[in-house]
């Protein structure tokens, strides 16, 4: 049994922190709207703090899933942050889609004091994090990662260390930006097949089973053809994820034509209303001209 902090009790965090709670491990958790804090503690046992680093003080590992750089900043630095509570010898494992900066700004702070810091996005969604199997890509140190592995695990299906820190959330990168481009061309599909009159039901079933087959048809092409919206990763969050490709690639020479028109899209499913969709909703534009 470990002594583990969850900071970030959201749609992922809530349910990951459940699967450390049910793997055995002793949890503190922190929410900034306390009664998600108080809910959890109701529904799984062990407590809640006050502040990030009241949670994480007496903790051996503590782990976070918050929103972007700016709330994982708040959440870890300052006076009222994990940082400030963790002892040395400790390890921080935060799983936010957030820049490979601020990783490594994180890993050097962590490092002053003795605490190892390991970026560690996810993938897999909500129903990943509901059913314990999501996808973790972590950048970091060989040690640390070793011992943050079997408790990871808990949450996860599968768990690599991609290299040193920023490695995880550069792999995530890579992630978003393949989805991109999948979405919008699963999209153009899935429209040109209503247009032409097809029964997109026996569309789907055969292509699923041909070279066009992905986690996106499986999951989300009968919904996008009903012009339903409501399973998952957000818009706003794409967006926000999208816009970090767009910095490092400026910075590493990548270019990214197609996701810099698709992020153009979602913002044009932003407009109409769609800031909380789920990011299969570009079938929307097309289906809606
Ligand atoms: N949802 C998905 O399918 C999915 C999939 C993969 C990766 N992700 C990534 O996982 C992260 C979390 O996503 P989510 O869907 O769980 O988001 P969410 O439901 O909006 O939850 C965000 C959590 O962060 C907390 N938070 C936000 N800003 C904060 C701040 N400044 N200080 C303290 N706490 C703060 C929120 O607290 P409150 O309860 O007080 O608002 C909440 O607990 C994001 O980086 C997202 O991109 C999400």
């Amino acid at each position: 049994m470990t002594k583990v902090a969850f900071i970030g009790l959201g749609v992922m965090g809530y349910p990951m922190a459940g699967h450390l709670a049910a793997g055995g491990h002793e949890l503190t958790v922190y929410n900034r709207t306390a009664a998600k804090a108080e809910a959890w503690v109701a529904e799984h046992g062990g407590n809640s703090a006050p502040t990030p680093r009241a949670a994480a003080e007496g903790a051996e590992m503590v782990f976070s899933c918050v929103g972007n750089d700016d709330d994982l900043r708040s959440v870890t630095l300052g006076d009222d942050g994990v940082l400030a509570g963790l002892a040395a010898g400790s390890i921080y494992i935060d799983n936010t889609t957030a820049s490979a900066g601020v990783a490594r700004e994180l890993f050097a702070t962590g490092k002053e004091r003795g605490i190892d810091v390991i970026d560690a996005p996810v993938s897999g969604g909500q129903a990943g994090a509901e059913n314990g199997a999501l996808t973790v890509m972590c950048g970091g140190e060989e040690d640390a990662f070793a011992r943050a592995n079997p408790v990871i695990d808990c949450y996860a299906r599968s768990c690599q260390l991609m290299g040193p820190s920023g490695a995880g959330q550069l792999t995530k990168m890579v992630n978003q930006i393949c989805i991109a481009g999948l979405v919008q061309g699963l999209s153009e599909g899935m429209n040109f097949g209503i247009k032409a009159g097809l029964d997109m039901d026996k569309v789907i079933a055969v292509i699923s089973k041909g070279a066009a087959q992905s986690w996106q048809m499986d999951n989300r092409a009968e919904t996008m053809c009903k012009d339903e919206f409501e399973f998952g990763f957000a818009v706003d969050w794409m967006r926000k994820d999208l816009g970090m490709c767009f910095e490092e690639a400026r910075a590493n020479g990548a270019r990214l034509p197609v996701a810099a028109l698709v992020d153009q899209f979602y913002a044009q499913v932003q407009a109409r209303g769609g800031r909380r969709w789920d990011t299969s909703s570009l079938m929307h534009l097309l289906a809606n001209d």
